[in-house]
C-alpha cells in the first residue's frame, strides 16, 4: 500500500509524475471518466476544510467513485471516545482510499500504521499539508511554466502554516530557488525549515515588511494567521492585520508576479486585488481537483508496500510537542530519527535532545 504523509517520503520524479499526470487530466479530462469505477473514498475530517475536502470528493466523483466519510468528528463515534486506531481500521475497512486531516501533528502517519487501504494526508495540524503542495506545484508548472529559478516571497504566519512547510521542502529540490520570509518574529519559519533549506543549497532570508519585498518576486504567497494554532487570542490579536496585501502594495510587484494563497482568506488580502490578473488564489484552488485526481489515479491500485516507521522505538521517551499525536493517543510506538543526542519524532519532526 502507498500512503501519503510526506512529500518527502518520495523522490522527485514521483511527484513529476503526478504533477505531469494532472496536467494531461486538466486537457482531457474525458479520458479519465469512470477511472475509479467501483471505489470507495473515506474522508476523515477532523478539522475543518472547504478546499481540500470537497476538491478530493469532487476529484473522486469526476473518476466515476463513491463516497463515505465525516466533516465534523461529533456526528461520528469519535464524539463517544473512539480512538484514532480504531476510526481508522474501521473505515478502511469500507473504503479503497482514505483521507484524513487532523488537528494533531502526525496524525495522518499513526492512522496509516493502521489502516488496511492507502492512506492520504489532508493536513495534520501544523505540520504538513502534502496535496495543497502538489496543487501549488501544478498552479507554478502551469501559470510559470517552471519549478525552479523562482523567487518566491511566503508572507504571513509562517510558524503554523502547514502549506509554506510542505511548499519550501519541495520546492527546495528544484534548482536555483530562492526564498524571502515575510513575519513578525513571533511568526518566524521554523529552523528545520531552514536547515533544510541550507542542506539543499538554497539561498533565503527574513525580511519585516512585504513592501522592501514586493519588486524581487516572482511568486508571493500569502497565508492567513491561523487563530487556531495560537494558545490565547491577545496573542492572535497581536499578530493579526500585521500584513495585508493591498491593490497598493500590488503596485510594487513585477507585472508577471502571480500571488498564490492556500486560502481560506481572512483579512491578508484585500478584496480588490482579486480583480488583478495576477492574484491567481481560486484559480489555485480549481487546479487542486485535478492534482487530487492524478493522486487518487496514482495510488488507489498501487500494491508497493512502505515502511512508516524506521527510527528507535524509545518507550520512555515523550515529544516534547505537545501537538503531537503521540501525546494523545497513548498506544502509539514512540519512535524516533536518532542523531547523536537528539532524536527527532517520526510522526511531528519534533526534535529532542536526549540526556
Ligand atoms: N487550502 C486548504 O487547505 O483549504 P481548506 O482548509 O479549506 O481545506
Amino acid at each position: 500500500m502507498q500512503h501519503l504523509i510526506d512529500l518527502n517520503d518520495y523522490p522527485i520524479s514521483w511527484w513529476n509524475k503526478i504533477v505531469s499526470l494532472a496536467q494531461d487530466i486538466y486537457t482531457n479530462p474525458g479520458r479519465y471518466k469512470g477511472a475509479c469505477s467501483g471505489k470507495v473514498m473515506g474522508t476523515l475530517f477532523y478539522e475543518p476544510s472547504t478546499r481540500t475536502q470537497m476538491s478530493f470528493q469532487t476529484a473522486m466523483l469526476r473518476l466515476g467513485g463513491s463516497l463515505i466519510g465525516f466533516d465534523n468528528p461529533a456526528t461520528s463515534s469519535v464524539s463517544k471516545g473512539e480512538n484514532l486506531k480504531d476510526t481508522t481500521k474501521i473505515v478502511s475497512g469500507y473504503a479503497d482510499i482514505l483521507v484524513i486531516r487532523h488537528p494533531m501533528e502526525g496524525a495522518a502517519k499513526a492512522a496509516a500504521l493502521t489502516a488496511d487501504c492507502p492512506v492520504i494526508n489532508a493536513g495534520d495540524g501544523g505540520h504538513l499539508h502534502p496535496t495543497q503542495t502538489l496543487t501549488d506545484m501544478l498552479t507554478l508548472t502551469l501559470e510559470k511554466g517552471r519549478l525552479d529559478n523562482l523567487v518566491i516571497g511566503m508572507c504571513g504566519d509562517l510558524i503554523n502554516g502547514r502549506t509554506v512547510h510542505s511548499l519550501c521542502k519541495a520546492l527546495s529540490f528544484y534548482k536555483n530557488n530562492k526564498f524571502i520570509f515575510v513575519s513578525t518574529p513571533e511568526l518566524r519559519i521554523p529552523s528545520y525549515i531552514k536547515d533544510i533549506l541550507n542542506a539543499n543549497g538554497c539561498e533565503f532570508k527574513e525580511a519585516s515588511t512585504l513592501e522592501e519585498v514586493m519588486p524581487e518576486l516572482d511568486v508571493l504567497y500569502m497565508t492567513r494567521i491561523q487563530s487556531e494554532r495560537f494558545t490565547s487570542m491577545e496573542e492572535y490579536e497581536a499578530q493579526k492585520n500585521v500584513y495585508v496585501l493591498d491593490k497598493n502594495k500590488m503596485k510594487a510587484g513585477k507585472k508577471d508576479l502571480i500571488v498564490l494563497h492556500p486560502l481560506p482568506r481572512v483579512d491578508e488580502i484585500t478584496m480588490d486585488v482579486d480583480d488583478d490578473s495576477r492574484a491567481l488564489y481560486f484559480k489555485q484552488a480549481r487546479y487542486g481537483v485535478f492534482i487530487r485526481m492524478a493522486l487518487v489515479l496514482t495510488m488507489i491500485e498501487n500494491k508497493d508496500t512502505v515502511q512508516l516507521l524506521k527510527g528507535t522505538v524509545l518507550k520512555d521517551t515523550c515529544c516534547s510537542n505537545p501537538r503531537c499525536i503521540t501525546n494523545r493517543e497513548n498506544y502509539l510506538p514512540k519512535s524516533f530519527r536518532k542523531s547523536g543526542d537528539i532524536a527527532e519524532c517520526e510522526y511531528c519532526d519534533e526534535r529532542i535532545l536526549l540526556n
